[in-house]
């Protein structure tokens, strides 16, 4: 049989000629091969050849059964059968490219026919269209979450205004002076409920990406430890989570509650993929250099899983808002909705990687904060009315340190001695943003203080301080509170007041 190429085949042609048109379909980027009647591949370029791991040579001369893969060859078959009767065919199909990786390709025969009609074999040209693709996809997931979008919101807005009518005209009744009874048994029901589709109306506006969002500088770190805290304990056993963290911490600028919500959706995912059990791993990747923590520059954070993985017709699903593959009553289908409404409001995105009995990978891409220098202002020097706090120490000393290092920082200062007197001053000043308190005092711990202020004051900013291992306490006692450790420097306290606590440890 002979070997040469039949591209030369029919008019003569010069060496020269033939290593220009070597030159040429080497640098098209697409795979070309011909096919004679027998299956022999009798010519080939580099990019074919590439994709099954060969060189050029290695291709030329061989039969399709001796390098092309089963699965290729079963799903090609038909096709080629075509082509070999003379029809010109165009198909889209998935190929494992020799590296591993799994492409959309789209490849189009045309049958070689000779002057006599014969059919002598088949031109291959194969594109890899994967980009294309998956551009496609995003479009159309955009689209469709637009429309709903605009459907849930509508909806949002107006039953938002239908609740703060509600709630406008009963609350005025929980502050008369009506029976205890009457409120207990149908007042404060009514007001819960109320606030209940307040939230639900919150968590459709998070699906549609037109909540208002409260973004704020966040130690991802902190958050993620603090949320996965709280993971641990609505986790079976049989469910390892671990933490990896790689690069230098930069902050996000997101909505701290609104990611918390995002991390609690994909573990609870997670968990329920893995009946059997397994791990979830969580991972932070920061930016490389900390200087380069800036605008474009983005942190990863990765949710994976063991459990039973998906395949690719769910895993197209997935973000589609009441998607769910739990059985009625079980899932809504609109976890992983609020996870997509809210990393694209956050200008993120999120990829994810699943195959069935593989487990699972979220890879969620956030934006870092822009560095802002720190504060620098000489002591001395008030920044801007940063709002009035209250400091509680029992020891004297060290509570007027704190409320003037405070005051130089821009703050009104109050300050108490112990728990019972600062829970006074929470009830009674209503201008209080934040409370700061050590852990450990004589009579009401800061726990109890923090518990307590927490339930009269749900927005007080509340930051606990203290010389033993306070965090781990925190944790134990259900508190999800930055808790610096002394000693601290004043900017780390600032930190925490303004953003909830982005560094707890000491200076
Ligand atoms: N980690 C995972 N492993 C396997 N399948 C998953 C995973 N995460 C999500 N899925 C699939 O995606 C579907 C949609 O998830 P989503 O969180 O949006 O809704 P849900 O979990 O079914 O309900 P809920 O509203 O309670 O979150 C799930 O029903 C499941 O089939
Ligand atoms: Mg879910």
């Amino acid at each position: 049989m002979p070997l040469e190429s039949p591209l030369t085949s029919r008019a003569p042609r010069s060496g020269d000629d033939d290593a220009r048109l070597r030159t040429i379909t080497d640098a098209l980027p697409v795979g070309i091969a011909y096919v004679d009647q027998d299956k022999y591949y009798r010519f080939a370029n580099q990019r074919f050849a590439a994709a099954y791991g060969l060189s050029v040579e290695a291709i030329v001369g061989k039969h399709a059964d001796e390098f092309i893969w089963r699965d290729a060859m079963e799903l090609g078959d038909p096709f080629f059968t075509a082509a070999h009767s003379g029809e010109a065919v165009d198909f889209t199909h998935p190929a494992r490219h020799a590296d591993g990786r799994l492409l959309t390709v789209r490849t189009f025969l045309r049958p070689d026919i000779g002057a006599d009609g014969t059919v002598h074999g088949f031109y291959v040209w194969s594109i890899n269209i994967t980009k294309q693709k998956s551009a496609e996809a995003a479009l159309l997931q955009a689209q469709k979450m637009d429309a709903v979008g605009q459907l849930a919101s509508g909806i949002a807005h107006d039953f938002n205004n239908l609740l703060a009518i509600i709630l406008g005209n009963l609350l005025p009744l929980r502050d008369g002076d009506l029976d205890a009874a009457l409120l207990e048994d149908y007042i404060e029901p009514a007001i819960r409920a109320s606030e209940q589709g307040a939230k639900l109306t919150a968590q459709l506006l998070a699906i549609a990406r037109r909540q208002p969002l409260r973004p704020e500088r966040v130690d991802v770190e902190e958050c993620v430890d603090n949320l996965l805290k709280l993971m641990r304990r609505t986790l079976p056993p049989s469910i390892g989570l671990s933490l990896d963290r790689r690069g230098s911490p930069a902050p996000l600028h997101i909505d701290r509650a609104q990611f918390e919500t995002v991390l609690m959706n994909l573990c609870l995912n997670a968990r329920d993929a893995m009946p059997e059990g397994g791990d979830i791993r969580v991972e932070i990747d920061y930016p490389s250099a900390p200087e380069e923590a800036d605008e474009g520059r983005q942190v990863r954070i990765v949710v994976a899983d063991t459990g039973s993985g998906m395949d690719p017709a769910t895993a197209a699903q997935i973000f589609e808002p009441f998607f769910t593959t739990k059985g009625t009553g079980k899932g809504t289908g609109l976890g992983l909705s609020m996870v997509w409404g809210f990393v694209r409001q956050s200008r993120g995105t999120i990829d994810v990687e699943s195959a069935p009995g593989a487990g699972t990978r979220f890879t969620i891409r956030l934006p870092a904060a822009p560095e802002v220098p720190a504060d620098t202002r000489p002591a001395g020097t008030p920044a801007a009315g940063r709002g009035l706090v209250l400091v509680v120490d029992d020891n004297h000393d060290l509570r007027q340190t704190l409320c003037r290092q405070l005051t130089r920082l821009g703050y009104s200062v109050l300050d108490a001695e112990n728990g019972e007197e600062a829970l006074e001053l929470v009830e009674g000043v209503t201008e209080l943003r934040a409370l700061i308190s050590d852990v450990v005092m004589p009579g009401m711990s800061g726990f109890m203080l923090a518990r307590t202020a927490q339930r009269l004051r749900p927005d007080l900013r509340i930051v606990l301080m203290t010389g033993y291992d306070g965090a781990a306490q925190a944790d134990r006692e259900g508190l999800a509170l930055p808790v610096l450790a002394k000693p601290f420097d004043p900017r780390a306290l600032v930190r925490a007041i303004e953003a909830g606590g982005e560094d707890n440890g000491p200076a």
